[in-house]
Parts: C-alpha cells; structure tokens; sequence
C-alpha cells in the first residue's frame, strides 16, 4: 500500500529513528510522575506490574503502532482512515489526548523552570530549608507561577514555530547521557544515606497484600503516557521509517530505554523520600506531584558544597527533558490540526498557541483561584482531573479500540508481514495473542475493576 505514496520524509537510519521516539518517550513521565506513582502505589508492587505490563503489553502496542504507521504511511488519523472512512474516529478519540497532556505538562514545566533558575540562582539552601512551604508558596503564587508557565510554553512554541527540530534531536544525543550519569550518581548518593536501604528495599520487593485494582490502572495509564502510545505519535513516527529497519528490535529498544531511566529515577527519588519521612507508609501518603520538588532539595542539602552544583545540573536536565518533550507534543498537536482542519503551519502554531495560553491558565488556577475546586477528593487539582482523563481514561480506551481494530476488523495478517519485511518475528503468535485477547480483556478488567472500586463495590 505504501509503496504506492509519494515518497514522505524519512528518518536519517535505524538510530535516529530509536532515538527520536526515545526522545520522545523520556520526559518528565519518567523523572516525575513515575517515581511518584511508585512511592504511592506500593513501591516493589507497583514495580512488579510496571514491568510486566511494559514487556508484554506495552513493546506490543508499540510495535503495532510503528507497523501501523509503516505500512499505511499516513499519521494517526489518515492511518486508520486508510481501511475505510467509518475508522478515523479512533484517530481521532487518539488524537485529542496530546491536547489534554501538553496543557498539564507546561505546567509541571514551569515548576522545573523555576526550580532550575532558582538553584542558578543560589537558593538551594533556601529551598532546602523548608521545601513544602517554598513548593506550595510557590505553586499558589497568583503571579509568579503563572509567569513561569508561560515562559515555558513560550519557549515550547518558540522552537516549535522556528522548526529547529534538528538542533533539538542533536542535544538530545547529549544531554540524556548526561541525565543518565547524573542520576546514576544521585542514587548511589542517596542509597548511602541512613535509611534509605529501607526505602531501596520498600521500591524493589513487591508486597503482594498492596496489590489492588488502582495499582493496575495507574500502571496502566503511566505505561501510555511514557511510552507515548495511545495517542498516535508512534503512528505517525513509524510511518517514517524506511522497510529496512527492524521494527521488533526498535520497539525492545525504545521500550528498554524508556523503562531503564524511570527505574533509576525511583531509585533515587523512592529512597530519597524515604530517608526524609522515615516510613512506607508515611512515603506513600505523601506522594504526588510534589514528590521530586519537596524531596530532593532535602536530598541534595545533605550533599555538602556538592549539593548546590548537583541540585542545579538536575534541574537543569530535568528542565531540558520536559522542554524535548513538550516541543514534540506541541508539534503533534499542530500537525494534526493541519492534516485535520487543512489549515497553514502557521495558523495551526497560533491555534494551538492560544489553545496552550487558555487551558494551562485554567490548570495553574486549580492550584490558587480555582483551589476550591476538587474534583477528584480532597485535596485534589485540575492537574489531577486532565491527569486522570487521559491517562486513566482515554488512553486505555483508545488502545482497546485499537487492538479490536487490528486483532478484528482488518486481522493482524498485514501487519504481521509487514513487520516480518524487515526481520524475523520470533514472537509473532504471542503477539497476536496479545492484541486479539489478552490486551482487550486486561484493559476491560482493569476499567471495570476500578470503576466498581471507586463505587465501593469491594474496598482496597
Ligand atoms: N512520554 C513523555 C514523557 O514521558 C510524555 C509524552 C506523552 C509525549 N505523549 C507524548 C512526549 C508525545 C512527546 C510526544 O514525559
């Protein structure tokens, strides 16, 4: 079918296209939200579910997206239009998380900014010294976390509208090494630390009377959202890649690297909170959003004179992860508007531009003007809302209807031979298997399980 297309951009080889998606997929998915996410949910436990739903479910979605793409060449929703006009509505239900992601995600962005500029700044030992109070002060500022909201959007649209995608791509190459060894040598710095082989020990041994149904589903929704599936990106990046390029060993990679900087993150964050509230339980009740900015300047104060310089350089990284990630999602949300609306490169930026202003405003409210409002329990956050919609909701959904798709409607055969034009497929039943069955009956069981939780149906 694809060979009958014009000829569409192409990644340069094998490497830029893993590393691209591995761009993709590392952001502050893995430095943020799952060491959180894993100190909450049972540390070892959630862990144990992670893993297995990324070796298994997870590389399968993958590299039915990336086959997708390949073979259709087209992006989410002409792809799927690409067997008939009554599917593009998967597409597009696809589609619409990217525009619910980067509004939140601009948001975490601005509370990096800020702390990066304020360990430039010096003030480690003032952050340090009370790390709750300058976190909450400062996320209920009613001007200066606006300000470095937008600044950080600015800088999202900014390169966007420059289109210096490749400059971006090269520094990549750069600064994830950089990450990498920094938060290898932050973990061994803080597993040294008194206590935090508890902590080490409360992240990697499973304790299986933890597991319950919101485990699974936050699991769940935090493999969508670091892998960067469900949305359709992995759609549109496979259909860049040349028919050469084994797409099962890119998938193993990508997924590989994704899911070997989330566990260091843990590693370093879990233990860390650890050492700081002295207790499982005391890590778990604490944990949110604000895990890694009210934590680790504690971490880093503990360093000595060292802490200051460290504390910095991770912000800093940390600010440039979020910054490649947040580009790409603004990019894919211009590029559906153009391929949807059919509208100009720039119409689509300032569209989306002013989509970005409007929304993130209404987000960073829910932490001070709109505080009042709850909507997920005490204590809760329009963040939380926007996180819950797409990551808990959206993105299972648009997977199950994507595996019912392939798995029934247009067969795995196509896709099957198209993987296999470029390499052997050793795990081409087990795959298939996958998304017929056990894919739509996990996701179904886990939908189901939790909504009965949250009704009260059985207790947790
Ligand atoms: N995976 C990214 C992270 O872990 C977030 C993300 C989700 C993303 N979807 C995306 C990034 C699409 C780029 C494009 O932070």
């Amino acid at each position: 079918m694809s060979d009958t297309k014009p000829a569409r951009a192409s990644w340069s080889g094998k490497w830029a296209f893993i590393l691209a998606a591995a761009a993709s997929a590392v952001g502050l998915g893995n430095l943020w939200r799952f060491p959180y996410l894993a100190a909450k949910y049972g540390g070892g436990t959630f862990l144990l579910v992670y893993v297995v739903l990324v070796f298994t479910f997870g590389v399968s979605l993958l590299l039915l997206e990336i086959a997708l793409g390949r073979y259709t060449g087209q992006s989410a929703i002409g792809a799927f239009k690409a067997f008939g006009k009554k599917y593009a509505f998967i597409g597009i239900f696809a589609s619409a998380i990217p525009f619910i992601i980067t509004c939140y995600y601009c948001v975490i962005g601005g509370w990096v900014a800020k702390y990066a500029a304020s360990y430039i700044a010096g003030a480690s030992s003032q952050i340090a010294g009370a790390p709750a109070d300058f976190f909450t002060g400062f996320i209920t500022s009613p001007v200066e976390s606006f300000i470095w909201m937008y600044l950080f959007m600015a800088a999202v649209m900014l390169v966007v509208g420059l289109g210096v995608k490749k400059g971006i791509e090269k520094s990549n190459l750069v600064m994830m090494p950089l990450l990498i060894l920094l938060a290898v040598g932050i973990a061994v710095f803080t597993l040294t630390m008194p206590g935090a082989l508890d902590g080490a020990a409360y992240y990697l041994v499973p304790d299986f009377s933890k597991l319950a149904p919101e485990t699974f589903i936050a699991a769940l929704g935090q493999m969508f959202f670091s892998m960067s599936l469900a949305m359709g990106i992995m759609i549109t990046y496979g259909s860049y890649v040349d028919k050469q390029t084994s797409l099962t060993a890119s998938a193993g990679r990508i997924a590989g690297f994704d899911i070997g900087v989330s566990l260091l993150a843990g590693l370093t964050i879990v233990p860390g909170a650890f050492v700081a509230l002295g207790s499982a339980e005391a890590v778990a009740e604490n944990s949110g959003p604000s895990l890694m900015f009210v934590i680790l300047p504690t971490v880093f104060d503990q360093m000595g004179g060292m802490g200051a310089i460290i504390g910095l350089l991770f912000f800093v990284l940390v600010l440039f992860a979020a910054l490649t990630s947040a580009i790409s999602l603004a990019e894919t949300m211009v590029s559906i508007i153009m391929d949807g609306a059919r509208w100009s490169r720039k119409k689509a930026i300032i569209a989306v531009t002013v989509f970005l202003f409007a929304v993130g405003t209404v987000v960073n409210l829910g932490y001070n003007g709109f505080s009042f409002l709850e909507p997920l329990g005490a204590g809760s956050s329009i963040l939380d809302l926007f996180d819950f919609v797409s990551n808990s909701v959206m993105m299972p959904i648009a997977a199950l209807m994507t595996c019912i798709f392939v798995g029934w409607v247009v067969k795995p055969r196509d896709l099957e031979l198209e993987i296999k034009r470029s390499s052997k497929f050793v795990a081409e039943k087990a795959w298939v298997a996958i998304i017929k069955y056990i894919a739509p009956v996990l996701i179904v069981i886990i939908l189901v399980a939790y909504v009965a939780a949250q009704f009260g149906f059985f207790s947790m």
